[in-house]
């Protein structure tokens, strides 16, 4: 069977794109059971659709973020909590959408490339497990339409 993903024409709002793309996330993951074998094929599937600079996940390992799958540029592998945007979102427990990277204090710029980034923090027995991480080369990228589409994302890897 093909895995191709339909990809969502990239003249469509991202809230089009994001319904277009959901369904085809949920059946790509439904049958696997691998946290990291999922979250790869998640990431790919947002870069591809979305042909974001960085799209990745960091996975909570004790006190740090650890880096996971993604697709982009090399990137940090270790983040303190509350360190960053990652490390906020993740000490804060919500989701940070910033659209100036430059005017976040403390923000790791991973790459030089990024100017706008958002990130949402995804729970498991109420706890922080994992951090999604978007990155875009263009200024204030990220809307609430994006955070809608992406927070549907996290609830389906909070199902797996
Ligand atoms: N900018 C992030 C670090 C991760 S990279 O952008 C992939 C942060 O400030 O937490």
């Amino acid at each position: 069977m093909s895995e191709d993903l339909r990809i969502p024409a990239y003249n469509l709002s991202h809230q089009q794109r994001y319904q277009e793309l959901i369904p085809q996330v949920q059946a790509l993951v439904g049958g696997e059971k691998d946290l990291v074998a999922n979250l790869a094929n998640i990431a790919a599937a947002l870069h591809e659709t979305f042909r974001f600079l960085w799209v990745g996940f960091y996975l909570v390992q004790q006190d740090t973020l650890v880096l996971g799958p993604f697709q982009g540029p090399v990137a940090c592998t270790r983040i303190a909590k509350g360190k960053g945007v990652c490390g906020t979102a993740w000490l804060e427990r919500r989701n940070i959408i910033v659209p100036d990277v430059e005017q976040f204090p403390g923000h790791i710029a991973c790459s030089s490339r990024s100017r706008s980034e958002i990130v949402l923090p995804a729970f498991r027995d109420g706890e922080v497990f994992l951090v999604m991480d978007v990155d875009s080369e263009e200024l204030n990228h990220f809307s609430e339409e994006d955070e809608r589409g992406l927070m549907e994302i996290i609830h389906i890897i909070e199902m797996l």
